[in-house]
């Protein structure tokens, strides 16, 4: 599978972080995380990546642990500054044995982070892992990418975008092989290509149907999926585990490809399963 996630010039990290601030600003992340982070939670931020919203989350929660495969995204989150109630975690979200079973509250992962694991049966594993990490009763609340809303940006766009008070470029190249999309950004001033920043996305953006069908289908009950909170374009995806939880059904699917039967919600209709 190729990486779903790779910064790929400019400033590294540091570019992708100070570029990502200006495009989703920390304060639009803490707005949507204010209906769903509480002050006892213990949370698996998923994807943390530089830490943007794992700092919103830390200071609303208990705790948090901050997972991302990449180090060079870890490492620039430890020199940001680490909340004291945030441990920070190196690791495959695809890999059950990554975090304790049973030991968290709410399992986050925005901007689309579950779905740079590109394969529909991986990422059923990976909800599964979810399930299997949350005590009973625990919630998942998951942003991701919308298929119409990249169906939408295909092609190259050049959009202006402001750091510091100066002016540079996004360029933002998007195409797609059948349900895999590849998003390459470049940020730069005239003549002067990739001096900020740039990232490559390849990832398997989704609809509300098959959302639902994956957390339904890994056995999530008060599935919900909604167009996102912030209105940037993504699904927002919360559920919960069910209060007698105990996860069998996880370790017997541990291996399956994706088993979920699709469900056909009205378009960002609230659905219910109990
Ligand atoms: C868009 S970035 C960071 C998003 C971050 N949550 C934010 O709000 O800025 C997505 C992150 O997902 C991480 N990632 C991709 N695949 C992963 C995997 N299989 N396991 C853990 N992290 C992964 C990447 O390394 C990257 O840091």
């Amino acid at each position: 599978m190729t990486a779903g996630f790779s910064v790929t010039a400019g400033a590294g990290a540091a570019g992708y972080d100070r570029v990502m601030d200006a495009l989703a600003p920390p304060e639009a992340t803490d707005a949507v995380l204010s209906g769903v982070v509480r002050p006892d939670d213990v949370v698996l931020d998923v994807g943390c990546g530089t830490g943007r919203a794992t700092r919103a989350i830390a200071a609303r929660a208990r705790a948090v642990l901050a997972l991302d495969l990449s180090t060079d995204m870890l490492e620039r989150f430890a020199a940001r500054g680490v909340p004291g109630n945030v441990e920070l975690r190196a690791g495959d979200v695809t890999d059950p044995a990554v975090v304790e079973p049973r030991s968290v509250d709410l399992v986050t992962c925005l901007l689309g982070g579950l779905q740079y694991v590109q394969d529909l049966g991986t990422q059923a594993r990976v909800v599964r892992n979810m399930r299997r990490w949350l005590r009973p009763g625990g919630r998942v609340a998951v942003e991701m990418f919308e298929r119409s809303a990249y169906d939408a940006l295909l092609g190259s766009h050049r959009l202006p975008l402001v750091l510091d008070g100066v002016h540079w470029w996004l360029r933002m190249d998007v195409s797609h092989d059948g349900q895999i999309y590849t998003s390459v950004s470049s940020v730069h001033r005239d003549g002067r290509e990739d001096e900020a920043a740039g990232f490559t996305e390849v990832f398997r953006p989704t609809d509300v149907d098959e959302a639902f069908a994956l957390m339904a289908g890994a056995g999530f009950e008060s599935v919900a999926v909604q167009p996102d909170l912030a209105n940037r374009g993504f699904l927002w995806v919360s559920a919960v585990t069910p209060e007698n939880d105990r996860n069998d059904r996880n370790d017997r699917n541990d291996n399956d490809s994706h088993r979920g039967g699709r469900a056909t919600p009205a378009p960002h209709e609230e659905r219910n399963r109990a």
